[in-house]
């Protein structure tokens, strides 16, 4: 496994590489991997010649009172874990190495970045957008995968990939729980042992929103009022978003139908956890 810092040298690899005639699996990820980021690398193995997994914490998409600062750097286990996934390339940038001083461009998807996180989150998805299209434009990957985790980020950058004829295929795989239900993210850890328990609030309301939907509810505010119920039990819990939207524009379902996603963030003490089902 090759670990790549400077950007030109990972930029002629995967030029040379790519001539070669080989296919490149790309999987970024700010690190702290966890079985999430393992399933991404593991379809990434199955499906090309070689995969290449950037590491890079961007600080373009973190708010000025977010988490940039504390967020988890375990690199030594990181470069570890993709050992063991049979990775080829890591790509770890330091910040001075993406951006450099006179840095001014930004990849903005409009409407959709505003939307769900992105109200609370105004400049989160313009940073998402601007690092994976240099990464794109990096590495020339022939599939990239993505976590359904993330699901706004996903149709974010399906959206620009088409866009910008970005000629990468965009791979949604579904999302990794703790066996208890939690969705697995690099975030959990900041959860106290109280704060994970209530944390589980988020994977239960989807859960009762099956239920309802299962059971023949079509109304998105019915079914979304008793979400909110559920999660108001938890003293720790403050949502941040409650929607039931569209897969593709993620505007408003008012009626339940195929291809919506029910989509939620919550403040659990404060750390900001986001969760979603596909119906
Ligand atoms: P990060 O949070 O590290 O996630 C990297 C990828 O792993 C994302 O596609 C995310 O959706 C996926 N992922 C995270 N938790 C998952 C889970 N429990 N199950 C399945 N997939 C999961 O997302 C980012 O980094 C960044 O925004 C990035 C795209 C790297 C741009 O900086």
């Amino acid at each position: 496994m090759k670990v790549i810092k400077s950007t030109k040298q990972m930029q002629s690899a995967c030029l040379a590489l790519k001539k070669s005639g080989q296919t490149i699996g790309f999987i970024p990820t700010m690190g702290a991997l966890h079985h999430g980021h393992l399933s991404l690398i593991r379809k990434a193995r199955q499906e090309n010649d070689l995969v290449a997994v950037s590491i890079f914490v961007n600080p373009r998409q973190f708010g000025p009172r977010e988490d940039l600062k504390k967020y988890p750097r375990p690199r030594a286990e990181d470069l570890a874990l993709c050992r063991k996934s049979a990775v080829d390339l890591v790509f770890n940038p330091d910040k001075s190495g993406l951006y450099p001083q006179n840095f001014k461009t930004n990849v903005y998807v409009e409407e959709l970045s505003q939307l769900l996180c992105g109200l609370s989150r105004p400049e989160h998805f313009r940073g998402v957008t601007t690092v994976v299209a240099k990464l794109f434009n990096l590495i020339q990957p022939d599939s990239a995968y993505f976590g359904q985790k993330d699901a706004q980020q996903a149709v974010i950058i399906k959206r620009m990939a088409e866009d910008l004829n970005f000629p990468v295929k965009i791979k949604v795989l579904p999302i990794v729980r703790e066996n208890d239900g939690l969705a697995m993210s690099s975030r959990n850890i900041y959860l106290n042992k109280n704060q994970r328990q209530d944390a589980l609030v988020l994977n239960k309301a989807l859960g009762l929103a099956r239920l309802l939907i299962a059971g023949g509810q079509k109304d998105s505010a019915k079914i979304m009022a008793k979400m909110r119920v559920l999660i108001g039990k938890k003293k720790t819990a403050k949502i941040d978003y409650l929607a039931i939207v569209d897969m593709i524009d993620l505007k408003p379902v008012k009626k339940i139908r195929k291809h919506c996603l029910v989509a939620l963030a919550v403040k659990i003490g404060k750390t900001r956890l986001i969760d979603n089902i596909i119906i």
